[in-house]
C-alpha cells in the first residue's frame, strides 16, 4: 500500500498514517491514532526529505518514495530526533547513500546517541541558514523546547510553506491532507498541546513571535493534518499559551466508600450555581489526555481524594503528579476529601505540585460521611473560588 499526496508542484506528503496506534510515550492515549508526516521537496537541482517516520512505518515511507521514482535524496532534514520522526533514518540512509542529514547540533548528537546515524553523514543546520535545492530553498529556524531541546522548523519560501515538526500538530489519523473540520481539529490540537507543549509555554510564545509575521500559506506539522488557514492554529496556540485563564474548575476525584464522591457531587452543584464551569473526572475511569486538555486554561484545580494507607489515594496523587509535570497556567487550587482516622493526605497532594504557582484555598476534609458542617465548608470554598474568578475577569 502506498499513499503520496502533492501539496504544491515539487512538494509532496510521503508519510504514514498510523490508524491503529493507541498509546504514545507509554502514557498518552491516542483515541484517534496519529500520522508521521514526511515531506519530499524536489528542487530543480536537489531533493530533500523533511522528517522521516516511526520505525514501525519505515516500509510505508520506503514504498512511497519508490512509487514516486525517487532515486536520489541529497538532504534529509531531521527537525527533531525523537524516534517517531527518526526511527526509520538508518533504513533511509542505506537506501540513499548520498543523503546527508541536517539537524540542530543537539538533534545530531541525539541521533548519534540513538545509534540512528553515523557522524560522517551529519551536517549542522544553523539558525536562519538557507540551503538551495535549485529553484527552491529551505531555511532553518531554531526552535528549541517545543518539548525537546533540539527542534528546528524549516521554511520553504518559494511555496510559503512552514514545516513545524511537532509544533502546531495533532495526533489524528485522518484521510484529509488539510484541516477541513476545524472544530474537530481544534479539540485534537488542544489535547496534543496539553500533553506535549504546555510545560514549555514560554518557549511556545517565543516561537510564535518568531514566525508570526512570516508569509505562510501552509503550515505543515509532522503529526496530523496540514493547515491551509495558518491563523486558525496560530491564534489557538496564542490563546492556550497566553496567561488568560477561564472561569472553570477542574475536579479530578476518586472515592472509595462514597464520602468523597458525595462531596464532589455537592461541590460541582455549588460551583455551577455560582456560575463557575466544572470539568469533573472520576479518576477510576478517565482519559489522561482529556484531563490534560481540561488543564490548559482552567483557573482552578481541586483534587478530591479519600485517605488510604495513611495518605492520599494513589490515583489522586497520580493526577497531582501529572498536573505538576504538565505545568498548566492554573492559578488556584484546593483539596476536598475524607478520612477515617487520620493521615498525611493533604500534605502529600500539596507537595506533589511544586511546579505550579498556585494559591491554595483551605481544604475541606470530612471525617467519614460528609455532614452539614462539611457541606457548608464546600459552599464556602465554591464562594471563594467564584469570587476569585470574578476578580480575574474584571482585571
Ligand atoms: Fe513527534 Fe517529539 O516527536
Amino acid at each position: 500500500m502506498t499513499l503520496t499526496r502533492e501539496i504544491r508542484p515539487g512538494v509532496s506528503w510521503v508519510g504514514a498514517i498510523d490508524w491503529d496506534r493507541r498509546l504514545f510515550d507509554a502514557l498518552i492515549p491516542l483515541p484517534g491514532g496519529t500520522s508521521y508526516n514526511s515531506y519530499l521537496i524536489q528542487g530543480s537541482e536537489k531533493t530533500a526529505l523533511i522528517d522521516a517516520v516511526d520505525e514501525s512505518m519505515a516500509d510505508v515511507l520506503q514504498n512511497n518514495l519508490k512509487v514516486l521514482g525517487i532515486k536520489r535524496i541529497d538532504y534529509i532534514i531531521a527537525q527533531h530526533a525523537e524516534q517517531d520522526h527518526s526511527g526509520s533514518l538508518r533504513r533511509l540512509l542505506d537506501l540513499y547513500p548520498d543523503a546527508r542529514v541536517f539537524g540542530s547540533a543537539r538533534c545530531l548528537d541525539l541521533l548519534m546517541q540513538f545509534d540512528l546515524v553515523g557522524k560522517d553523514r551529519l551536517q549542522e543546520a544553523k539558525d536562519r541558514e538557507k540551503i538551495s535545492l535549485g529553484d527552491k530553498s529551505l531555511q532553518f529556524i531554531s526552535a528549541p523546547w517545543v518539548h525537546w531541546p533540539d527542534t528546528i522548523f524549516t521554511y520553504l519560501a518559494e511555496d510559503r510553506i512552514l514545516f513545524t515538526c511537532d509544533f502546531l500538530g495533532s495526533h489524528l489519523a485522518c484521510s484529509d491532507l488539510f484541516a477541513v473540520d476545524e472544530a474537530v481539529l481544534y479539540r485534537s490540537a488542544k489535547r496534543y498541546y496539553a500533553e506535549i507543549m504546555m510545560p514549555f509555554r514560554q518557549s511556545i510564545n517565543r516561537h510564535l513571535d518568531r514566525i508570526w509575521d512570516l508569509p505562510v500559506a501552509v503550515i505543515a506539522p509532522s503529526h496530523g493534518p496540514l493547515y491551509a488557514r495558518p491563523r486558525f492554529i496560530l491564534d489557538a496556540y496564542r490563546d492556550w499559551a497566553s496567561d488568560k485563564v477561564k472561569n472553570q474548575v477542574v475536579l479530578p476525584y476518586v472515592s472509595m466508600h462514597d464520602s468523597t464522591r458525595i462531596m464532589a457531587d455537592y461541590f460541582v452543584d455549588a460551583l455551577i450555581s455560582r456560575g463557575v464551569g466544572v470539568l469533573r473526572f472520576d479518576l477510576t475511569d478517565y482519559d489522561v489526555g482529556d484531563l490534560a486538555e481540561a488543564l490548559v486554561d482552567a483557573a482552578t484545580v481541586v483534587i478530591g481524594t479519600p485517605t488510604i494507607l495513611a495518605g492520599a489515594h494513589p490515583l489522586a496523587l497520580y493526577a497531582a503528579i501529572l498536573a505538576n509535570a504538565l505545568r498548566p497556567k492554573t492559578r488556584y487550587a484546593s483539596i476536598i476529601g475524607s478520612f477515617g482516622w487520620g493521615g498525611k493526605m493533604l500534605e502529600q497532594i500539596t507537595v506533589a505540585l511544586p511546579n505550579l504557582k498556585l494559591q491554595f484555598f483551605d481544604p475541606v476534609v470530612a471525617k467519614g460521611r460528609p455532614k452539614e458542617v462539611d457541606f457548608q465548608a464546600l459552599d464556602r470554598l465554591a464562594e471563594e473560588i467564584s469570587a476569585k474568578h470574578k476578580e480575574l475577569e474584571a482585571a
